[in-house]
């Protein structure tokens, strides 16, 4: 038994997709969301940055000591998660290996899509799961950088939004694929755009359900369910009203009361000692 919250970060909005599905599976557990709105997007960004970044976010979240790190977004998980999980006492769970499971158990054809950010489709992790899972299995990748703003600024179901989903999708569509991987946890957002130009045949696979399974698993399996009251708080690097919005969208309620704006110690270095340890 353990009342203290679950550490869940994204370097923006995307990542309160896996909350949602957090808070719809573990209704009993309180989420301590942190997103990077200051410095979203980091796919296009260089692994090293996106590593220094991520171990801020989780510096400032294991001195709110929380119980658990959920990595929810794959560009850190693609490139920090080795770093994370080496400076943290609480267990870390990545949003990549659940995902690519799910995947693999959907595909009949042994054709595989990812898309995702530059970041995660560059670093080959999704590929080395699929192969590690699924021998012979083919994997199509496409990195669809202008996804993530599209979704930030709520652009669903926009004429932009489908012709660059066009643009971006048609080259996986001659693959002949039927699972697609939405290798970026801001993708839920766009669906529907995405389903529209890919067609029936192909399965959709986020990163949520699966994220949130293995993390239910890794609290029974340690015994750290929580019992007690619940509490939810939302802390972003720049409170604009657009998260507001995107975050009732996304999580169907008003969260205007629990969310804070936050500075992170930005002169942290990689790997500094004084990261603290909350055990
Ligand atoms: N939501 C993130 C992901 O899953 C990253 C989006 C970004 O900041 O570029 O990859």
């Amino acid at each position: 038994v353990d009342s203290r919250p679950i550490g869940v970060f994204d370097s923006g909005v995307g990542g309160l997709t896996v909350t949602r599905e957090i808070l719809r599976q573990l209704p009993n557990e309180s989420i301590f969301y942190l997103g990077d709105t200051a410095r979203v997007p980091y796919g296009p960004r260089g692994p090293e940055i996106i590593r220094r970044f991520a171990l801020q976010m989780v510096d400032f979240l294991l001195r709110r000591d929380v119980k658990a790190l959920v990595i929810a977004c794959n560009s850190i998980s693609a490139c920090a998660f080795e770093a994370i999980r080496a400076v943290s006492p609480v267990p870390v769970i990545e949003v990549i290996r659940p995902t690519v499971g799910a995947a693999v158990r959907r595909t009949r054809t042994r054709r595989v899509g990812v898309i995702g950010t530059a970041a995660t489709v560059n670093s080959g992790v999704y590929p080395r799961h699929v192969h590690a899972m699924a021998g012979r299995a083919r994997v199509a990748l496409q990195s669809c950088p202008l996804f993530v703003p599209l979704a930030e600024e709520g652009l669903y179901a926009h004429p932009v939004t489908r012709m660059l989903a066009k643009e971006y999708l048609d080259p996986l569509r001659a693959e002949r694929i039927d699972v697609l991987v939405l290798g970026c946890t801001h993708y839920p957002l766009l669906r529907r755009d995405i389903a529209a130009v890919m067609g029936r045949r192909v399965t959709l696979v986020d990163s949520a359900g699966p994220t949130t399974r293995e993390l239910c698993a890794v609290l029974e399996e340690a015994d750290m369910e929580n019992r007690g009251p619940v509490r939810h708080r939302f802390c972003v690097t720049d409170a604009s009203p657009k998260f507001l919005e995107i975050a009732q969208r996304i999580l169907g309620v008003n969260i205007q009361g629990y969310v804070r704006q936050v500075t992170l110690d930005t002169e942290m270095l990689v790997g500094e000692e004084r990261l603290v340890r909350s055990a």
